[in-house]
């Protein structure tokens, strides 16, 4: 009995460090004690799920990019979206999230329509795959994937069929490798800083970061969401 209610316990904490695609499919259940054992999410790039599963599911996906709804078990985490072409992909070579997304919150985060890379090769019957990668603030990695097939026919999920549990947030998270090139790149000395004043590099760097980062915002949501 209190074997067996631990062995629940671990399970469970297993679960919840995991995270799972509810849409488009994932390639296979790689949650919990059900799973294949063979299959973990710590392994890149699709948690040991083979490209050429004879049985996965392959969902209808618009040509001009389609819903992703996930399942997320932390308070926060890092999202990375990629994007491989080909029935059986070994390259995930396309990114969906240029800057990565930190999302915040539990339970179900649905996008209604992820943006594609406008030179994306592709039409009506190709056949892609999605892996997304979940990193959390120890720097490891979660890795599951979803095979799509682009379709013309195919449409963004609607109404209740994508819906955010409560307090879910998206935010892109620039770093400070994308802030303006024209931010003085040597300028770190405090007590050495030409004409624009006390505070004013600090205020420089922060106006040109929060601007980069509402320009990412309205991207991200305005435009590629
Ligand atoms: C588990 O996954 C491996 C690798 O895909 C596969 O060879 C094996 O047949 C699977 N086992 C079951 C029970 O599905
Ligand atoms: C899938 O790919 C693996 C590794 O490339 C190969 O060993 C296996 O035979 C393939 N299975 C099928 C069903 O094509
Ligand atoms: C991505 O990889 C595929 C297959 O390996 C290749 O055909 C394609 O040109 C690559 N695209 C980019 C942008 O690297
Ligand atoms: C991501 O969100 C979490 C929770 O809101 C926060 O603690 C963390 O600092 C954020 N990371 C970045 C890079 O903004
Ligand atoms: C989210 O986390 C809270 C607190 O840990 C928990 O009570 C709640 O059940 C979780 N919700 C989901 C959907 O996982
Ligand atoms: C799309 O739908 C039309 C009308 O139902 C059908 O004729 C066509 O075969 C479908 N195309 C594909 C690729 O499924
Ligand atoms: C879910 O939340 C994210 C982040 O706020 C947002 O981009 C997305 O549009 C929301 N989904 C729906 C269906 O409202
Ligand atoms: C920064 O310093 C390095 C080494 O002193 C120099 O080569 C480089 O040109 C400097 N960059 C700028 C933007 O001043
Ligand atoms: C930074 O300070 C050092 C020592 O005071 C000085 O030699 C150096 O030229 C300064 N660098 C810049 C970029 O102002």
């Amino acid at each position: 009995m209190g074997a067996f209610t631990l062995l629940l316990l671990a399970a469970a904490s297993v679960t919840q460090a995991h995270f799972g695609i509810d849409y488009p499919a994932m390639r296979a259940n790689t949650l919990g004690s059900s799973r294949n054992s063979s299959y973990s999410q710590w392994l890149q790039p699709c948690a040991g799920v083979p490209g050429n599963l004879t049985d996965r599911p392959i969902t209808p996906w618009p040509l001009e990019g389609g819903s992703l709804k996930l399942e997320l078990h932390h308070k926060w985490t890092y999202i990375f979206i990629n994007l491989g072409l080909g029935p059986d992909v070994g390259n995930f070579n396309y990114t969906l999230t240029n800057p990565f997304w930190n999302s915040t919150g539990n339970g179900t985060l649905c996008v209604p329509k992820l943006a594609l890379p406008a030179d994306l090769p592709i039409m009506d019957g190709s056949q892609a795959s999605l892996q997304v990668v979940t990193v959390g603030d120890s720097g490891n990695a979660l890795y599951n994937c979803a095979d799509i097939v682009f379709s013309v026919n195919a449409t963004a999920l609607e109404g209740d069929a994508c819906t955010n549990s409560t307090g879910m947030t998206l935010a892109p998270v620039v770093n400070m490798a994308d802030a303006p090139a024209d931010e003085p790149a040597n300028n770190t000395n405090g007590t050495d800083t030409p004409n624009t004043g006390a505070g004013a590099v600090n205020g420089v760097n922060t106006m040109g970061l929060s601007s980069m980062m509402a320009l990412a915002m309205t991207f991200a949501l305005g435009m590629s969401l």
